[in-house]
């Protein structure tokens, strides 16, 4: 990871589970991280929970699903860092309601979750990416997506979840590919695929079992995945680890 040091890394959904895993280990590794979400206030207890670490924690509020939230996020990240080096979206909320229903208030809900784990995900990525080109340099766009993004069970109970799973997964090839087109070989893109994590993603997305579902089945925890993403940060410039699908042992899917 040296080849890091001093470099900028943007995190979404830095204030809990796993992104909050990957802003403390970015900071270990001596970067300069900002993390984003809507309770900046939980970035700012890690950033100084983590201050003696070489790296530095900064946090920036911004509402992923809100364009204009984004923009406003990515104004003060140029203004006071002017380049990025590394983006890792990670922010993400599952939903296990019928697409079927009807109602206005499941048309708000799925717009909702395609927006935060998708659409902002695009949208981040081009605000990144024009802050890589400033930079100049070596980079890296880390997605996250999930066991879901390439398999569904039958009967899906995971409602729009893994579409928007599948969606990032794709557009992670077809932002390498459109990197490879555009001649530019400094910035890497991956996809990590992590199985069921001991987060508040259950808690967070209303699930009525969050209590227990962990205790019930086989789990990673935060940490687990993001070492997977120091690995693929960490692989030579020549390396592109395109791919990391990570399960706990025992994982039935
Ligand atoms: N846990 C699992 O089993 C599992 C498995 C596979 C993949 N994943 C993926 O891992 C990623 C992280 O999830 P997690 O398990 O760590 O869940 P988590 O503990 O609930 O964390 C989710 C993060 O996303 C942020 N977020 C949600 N909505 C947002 C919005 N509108 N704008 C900005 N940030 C938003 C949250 O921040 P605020 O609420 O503060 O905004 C929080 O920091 C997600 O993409 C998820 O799909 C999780």
């Amino acid at each position: 990871m040296d080849k890091w040091v001093g470099k900028i890394a943007v995190v979404t959904g830095a204030s809990s589970g796993i992104g909050a895993a990957i802003i403390k280990d970015l900071a270990k590794n001596g970067v300069i991280v900002i993390g984003l979400a809507r309770r900046a206030e939980k970035i700012d207890e890690i950033a100084t929970e983590m201050s003696s670490e070489p790296g530095k924690i900064y946090s920036c509020k911004c509402d992923v699903s809100d364009i204009n939230s984004m923009k406003a996020a990515f104004k003060w990240i140029e203004e006071k860092f002017q380049k990025v080096h590394i983006l890792v979206n990670n922010a993400g909320v599952s939903f296990y309601e019928d697409i079927l229903d009807p109602s206005d208030d499941r048309t708000e809900r799925l717009n909702e979750v395609i927006n935060i784990n998708f659409t902002g995900l695009v949208h981040l990525t081009r605000e990144a990416f024009r802050l890589m080109q400033v930079a100049d340099d070596f980079g890296m766009i880390i997605n996250v997506g999930s066991i879901y993004d390439n398999m569904i069970k039958f009967p899906n109970t995971s409602s729009i979840y893994p579409a928007t799973k599948y969606a990032v997964r794709a557009l992670t090839e077809i932002i390498r590919q459109e990197l490879i087109v555009g001649s530019n070989d400094k910035i890497r893109v991956a996809n990590v695929s992590p199985g069921i994590v001991r987060t508040n993603i259950g808690h967070a997305s209303g699930r009525k079992d969050a209590d227990t579902f962990y205790d019930t089945r086989p789990c990673l925890e935060p940490e687990n995945i993001s070492e997977g993403v120091i690995y693929m940060l960490s692989t030579p410039y020549n390396v592109n680890v395109t791919q990391l699908t990570i399960k706990p042992v025992g994982e039935q899917f």
